[in-house]
């Protein structure tokens, strides 16, 4: 997440996320997990539209990247096969791929309200003078930082803060002295939060009947492992040859240590996942090539405006992993909760030949695995460039970007999504539910429905269903009327315009099928 300075221009969306929220709730993107019981930090299930939604997201990306031609640097054709490997892998691989000894994040703890920090994620304001009182609060999180700001106001008895005297700081850079003098969020008194300590972030488990540390295991915190365990059976399998991509969707666990801003910091996630196999030489020149198509791709599929960001890493943020590489960079989105700084939708990284060789070494075959190059006659272990993409941070960041205030409609709201991600492509309506409309459209629907996603509803005044179908994000409304139905016609709306006009049913099907792609 972008840093914790306030910037200087002001921000510039205005949704807010509690609208969002409550529209996910409400229509059935989002729901919290296990609701019923009061929930649980960090896990979010999917509601029939979100999963259509996010099946579009998963789709697309699929598509786009294994199955369609891709035409790389060179002008020719990319080689990209699937993978689909297992959650819980032998704990050996976590120990080679460094996760084991260094998947941490510093953790503070404090001790009046019992609550868990990540230590960076803290930030801490107050008067830089020594001796005076500091406020701790999760950065973005605006009630927090107001109250921290009213607290320290209230202390020092005046109406404003003084930006030349009051100052934001990153909670790790505080000594202790000065931790021993700050409050930490809603605690009632000073010192309450404990040093930083390290904290693992994968979930354990044990497999078998007998739990002791002989049958302990995790469930994965990222799918790349399992794509580069499987590197050398992919090899042996089929007729990839370097360079050559191995793609994977899947669910990844991570314990965070505070989960947040709804499904952006999840405990539970889907990643979609890259790994490409290169000649070191070709380093460069494939890292810029995918990080330049990975950012046209997010653009194509509905980010296309100014809230996304390609961001290229310094070398002092770079992974262990990446120091000597190619470099490393951010797809960044602008969430209403990260506005006006931003938050990571995907990582391209040039990995090096660091998780082969760490394998390699670790399964204890080491040279041997190098990776036979025939055209070359020469062994080696390839190059990785990784992109790593979040499937449920690409579906927050389309539901944010979609999410359109109008007063104008019905609805006071339309999800503005791209037709190849609407969950549903077009409502098919009678207008009344006689005259013999509701057969023409029932039939008109059921024509769709070979193809497409959509939906038939007779139900409500046809304003009702057409805000329905605005909050749901449906490009088009199908209506047949009387006129329609003695012309053969029906009118078509468009959601964002809400213009209609009038369509041949039987032109209907390659309407739809020119406007919502696949
Ligand atoms: N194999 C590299 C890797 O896992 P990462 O940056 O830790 O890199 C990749 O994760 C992507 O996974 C992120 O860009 C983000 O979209 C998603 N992701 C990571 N942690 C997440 C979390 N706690 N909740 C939701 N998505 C997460």
């Amino acid at each position: 997440m972008s840093e914790v300075t306030p910037a200087s221009n002001p921000p510039v969306a205005p949704k807010k996320m509690e609208d969002i929220v409550a529209l996910c709730r409400r229509r059935g993107f989002i729901f919290q997990s296990s609701e019923i019981y009061g929930g649980i930090n960090g896990f979010w299930d999917y509601g029939p539209l979100g999963t259509s939604l996010k099946r579009n997201l998963k789709n697309a990306w699929w598509n786009d990247v294994v199955e369609r031609e891709l035409i790389g640097p060179d002008g020719t054709a990319v080689d990209i096969v699937g993978l689909d490997s297992s959650i819980i892998m032998n704990p050996k691989t976590w120990v080679a791929s460094g996760h084991v000894g260094g998947f941490n994040d510093p953790m503070v703890d404090c001790k009046e309200s019992k609550s868990r920090y990540r230590a960076d994620h803290l930030v801490v304001l107050g008067a830089v003078e020594a001796g005076a009182r500091l406020y701790a609060y999760i950065e973005n999180d605006d009630e927090q930082k107001a109250q921290a700001a009213k607290s320290l106001a209230k202390y020092e008895k005046r109406d404003t803060l003084d930006p030349a005297r009051h100052v934001l700081r990153a909670f790790p850079t505080i000594t202790a002295e000065e931790r021993a003098r700050t409050f930490g969020p809603n605690a009632k008194e000073v010192g309450t939060l404990t040093e930083a300590r390290q904290f693992n972030l994968m979930f354990e488990t044990n497999c078998g009947a007998i739990r002791d540390e002989n049958s302990l295991a995790y469930l994965r915190p990222e799918t790349a492992q399992g794509i580069f365990t499987n590197f050398w059976n992919v090899c042996d399998s089929t007729r990839v040859r370097v360079p050559f991509g191995i793609a994977q969707i899947g669910k990844a666990f991570r314990n965070e240590v505070t989960p947040r801003n709804f499904t952006f910091r999840s405990r539970e996630f889907e990643q979609m996942e890259i790994e490409f196999f290169i000649r070191p030489e070709t380093a460069d020149e494939w890292y810029k090539w995918w990080r330049d198509w990975r950012f046209a791709w997010w653009q194509k599929i509905g980010l296309a405006g100014e809230n996304l960001i390609l961001r290229e890493h310094d070398r002092d943020e770079l992974a262990h992993y990446a120091k000597v590489g190619a470099g490393t960079s951010d797809i960044e989105y602008r969430f209403p909760f990260t506005s006006p700084g931003y938050g990571e939708l995907e990582g391209i990284a040039h990995r090096a030949d660091f998780d082969l060789k760490a394998h390699a070494t670790h399964c204890g075959k080491g040279e041997k695995m190098r990776y036979f190059d025939q055209e070359k006659n020469e062994r080696y272990f390839p190059h990785v460039i990784e992109p790593s993409a979040g499937a449920d941070r690409g579906t927050l960041a389309l539901l944010c970007e979609a999410y359109t205030a109008d007063s104008s409609r019905a609805s006071g709201v339309y999800m503005d999504f791209s037709p190849r991600m609407a969950p549903v492509k077009a409502g098919v309506f009678p207008l009344v539910n006689k005259d013999g409309l509701p057969e023409i459209a029932e039939r008109l629907f059921k024509d769709l429905r070979k193809k497409h996603a959509v939906e038939f509803d007779e139900k409500q005044s046809i304003g009702k269903r057409y805000a329905r179908m605005d909050e749901a994000g449906t490009p088009f409304c199908i209506t047949i009327d009387h006129d329609g139905a003695a012309s053969g016609t029906a009118t078509v709306r468009h959601r964002n315009t809400q213009a209609q006009e009038r369509v041949a049913l039987d032109q209907i099907p390659q309407f739809v099928a020119d406007r919502v792609g696949d």
